[in-house]
């Protein structure tokens, strides 16, 4: 995988296939200690413990178009390639959790990417399913959340072109502002 903003559309669509309604991505980046925790939290059928202790072997995946489930595999090997790791925590019929910690200063660290086009897109193509997507950078936080705008927008569809410009420039402004920028 290129970089992280992937891994998460890849995990998204796992919760999107999980049947998942709300999607949730939390970013937290501590540049002192030189730290990224990553999370993805959704709200679909989940797995059982037995499905979680099998999911990160490549070789099980419930599909059965392809033998080989490389998504949460992929994300876990970029997470410990830094002398990071990834944890699950998944209840059957509530949800899963999916958690990875980056040690950002290793050499092998990928970088985030673009997140805003990764939660632009999964708007853009899931406009039935609410995304929340927090980003934290030491003391300041981005926060975008589709139900709080769906409120807001009472008739109007969240794909409504001018929306979707609005979203987009408020991920970028957003982006720009934890990053340093103006
Ligand atoms: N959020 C989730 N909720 C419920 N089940 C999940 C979730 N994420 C993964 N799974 C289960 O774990 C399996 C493995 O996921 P993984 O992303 O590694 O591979 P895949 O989605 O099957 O294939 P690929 O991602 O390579 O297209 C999935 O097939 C699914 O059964
Ligand atoms: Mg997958």
């Amino acid at each position: 995988m290129e970089d992280i903003s992937l891994h998460l559309l890849d995990l998204a669509q796992n919760s999107i296939s999980a049947g998942a309604s709300l999607v949730e991505i939390f970013i937290v980046e501590d540049t002192h200690k030189g730290q990224m925790i990553v999370t993805l939290r959704d709200n679909g059928h989940g797995m059982d413990e037995s499905q979680v202790k099998r999911v990160t072997d490549p070789f099980f995946t419930t599909r059965n178009t392809r033998r080989v489930g490389l998504g949460i595999p992929l994300f876990q090997a970029s997470a410990e390639a830094t002398g990071g790791q990834m944890y699950i925590k998944s209840c059957k019929g509530r949800g899963t959790e999916i958690k990875a910690v980056f040690h950002t200063t290793h050499i092998d660290c990928l970088p985030l990417g673009r997140v805003d086009d990764t939660i632009l897109s999964l708007i853009l193509l899931n406009p039935e399913i609410n995304f929340v997507y927090s980003h934290k950078k030491q003391d300041k936080h981005f926060l975008l959340d589709t139900r709080q705008i769906r409120e807001v927008l009472g008739q109007v569809s969240i794909e409504n072109p001018s929306v979707i410009e609005w979203i987009r420039k408020y991920l970028s402004d957003g982006l720009e502002e934890i990053n340093g920028g103006v």
